[in-house]
């Protein structure tokens, strides 16, 4: 092991990095020296702070970001290493540099950590990787598992639409046999395929304003056109839905996030509820539901979906397994009336003939033996914990320049900024120092509409970067 007194690091003291970062550069500096290798361990996070006289979890934050980033592996029970997987150093015979003048890693050709704010990714960190992988293997290893050497149906394994259905009607109130369900790789494609089996080129489509632009993207790719309609407190505005389809004869569907509107986080109100599934009787619409993040509510028990009431006629329910696991995992799924579900088949059938057997099977397992439910209370546990102590750091530090709401579910916070100040522009000075944040100009159809708005996910960060985040941005209001 290498002792943390061999260690040179370099510590900048001035303020405008978070320390763990501060650390971890210097860690990367002391590898592209040479004076860390392949393999070598580092020093435990006790005798490291202990050296540089910091807090402990400031050493565990820069460890798992370098961990995240591929510098270093963590091996259970062993301690952390240099990563073998590390090309070889261009400055191995660099001298180490002398204490009053710290390579910074711009200058040494290193691109800096970037802390990373995502729109409300899970952490992947806490999936169960293990059990996942060892279902893989089990589902691999039984020919009956895996169809032998044939080709299995286009909508999917069917024990994992079963055991969905299953879950779904326990967990969502949704009844929807395995028939009417069709496994896709994420709700991505399943956005794709509804748009497709739905919209005729030109036919319109309404969407929340701000909303998500990759269902915007799928939309279009089936030549429909998208059309924006507000969001308020309580979500889509269908008085102005209303309008909207009183003055487009070629408006065909509305696609919405109810429970979690993507990205200001409010749940659909109960009278919006109403008037929007009657609306789309009276007017003919079908409704696009995308309950991506369903299970992360904190407050009370999950708003059932719009389906769960309205049944499937005239409804395209989309899951999605991306935020109870990972984004890694591609598996999602679409519930839709026959006639609707046979189009979707039809059109993934001719792209991508089925989708990943072994996955299904071992996603099958695990929501058999009750393992995604029980990550997902973890997962859920955790999440709530950090969404109370980054609300409390926003407040904290930046009080006096933004207003939100907690979200009562979610991964992210949505931040609206006091008047005058520039999402876009605050945005920009943020990356300057290391901080990549989203304003809200990426949710918008039209840029002159851009919210004056931060989505904040705080999900898959810990609680050192959680208070990072907040004060980076406070560090960069207005310098
Ligand atoms: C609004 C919305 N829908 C769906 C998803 C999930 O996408 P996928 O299942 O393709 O990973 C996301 C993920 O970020 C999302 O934000």
């Amino acid at each position: 092991m290498v002792s943390p007194h061999r260690l040179k690091l370099q510590l900048a003291s001035d303020g405008t990095r978070p320390l763990f970062m501060e650390i971890a550069y210097s860690i990367i500096g002391e590898i592209e020296r040479g004076r860390l290798k392949s393999g070598d361990r580092l020093p435990g996070t006790r005798a490291l702070s202990a050296s540089l006289k910091v807090h402990r979890n400031t050493v565990d934050a820069a460890y798992q970001e370098l961990t995240m980033q591929g510098w270093l592996v963590a091996r259970p029970a062993r301690g952390t290493f240099v990563s073998d997987d590390l090309p070889e150093p261009a400055g191995q015979d660099l001298p180490a540099p002398g204490p009053r003048s710290p390579v910074s890693p711009t200058e040494s050709g290193t691109a800096r950590p970037t802390l990373r704010v995502s729109d409300g990714a899970p952490d992947a960190r806490l999936m169960p990787a293990t059990q996942l992988a060892r279902a893989f293997r089990t589902a691999l290893t039984t020919p009956v598992f895996i169809g032998g050497g044939d080709y299995g149906d286009p909508r999917g394994a069917i024990r994992l639409r079963a055991a969905l259905s299953d879950y779904l009607v326990a967990e969502r109130g949704l009844t929807a046999p395995a028939n009417d369900i069709l496994i896709t790789r994420g709700s991505q494609m399943g956005l794709y395929l509804a748009a497709a089996a739905l919209l005729e080129p030109g036919q319109v489509i309404a969407v929340e304003e701000p909303g998500y632009p990759l269902a915007w993207a799928a939309f279009r790719a089936a030549g429909a056109r998208v059309l924006g309609v507000p969001v308020d407190e309580h979500g889509i505005d269908v008085d102005r839905l209303s309008a909207l389809a009183d003055r487009e004869p070629d408006l065909r569907a509305v696609y919405v996030t109810p429970h979690h509107q993507y990205p200001t986080t409010v749940t659909l109100g109960a009278g919006r509820r109403l008037r929007l599934l009657e609306l789309a009787r009276r007017k003919r619409l079908v409704l696009i539901e995308d309950d991506y993040d369903h299970e992360y509510r904190f407050e009370g028990r999950p708003v059932l979906p719009l389906t769960a009431r309205a049944g499937t006629e005239g409804v395209v329910y989309l899951g999605s397994l991306s935020k109870l696991l990972a984004p890694a995992v591609r598996v999602g799924y679409a519930i839709a009336a026959p006639a609707i579900l046979t189009r979707m088949a039809d059109r993934r059938e001719a792209i991508d003939r089925q989708g990943d057997v072994p996955l299904e099977q071992a996603l099958a397992g695990l929501i058999e033996d009750g393992e995604l439910r029980r990550h997902t209370r973890k997962a859920r546990r955790i999440y709530n914990e950090r969404r109370d102590l980054f609300a409390a750091a926003i407040r904290d530090e930046l009080g006096d320049h933004v207003t939100f709401d907690v979200p009562a579910g979610g991964l992210a916070l949505w931040l609206r900024l006091r008047c005058g100040l520039d999402a876009e522009s605050w945005a920009a000075r943020a990356a300057r120092i290391g901080l990549e944040v989203s304003p809200g100009v990426k949710f918008a159809l039209d840029a002159a509409r851009a919210p004056q708005a931060f989505r904040l996910g705080y999900a898959s960060l810990n609680e050192a970067d959680l208070r990072s985040v907040a004060r980076m941005l406070k560090n960069t209001i207005d310098s």
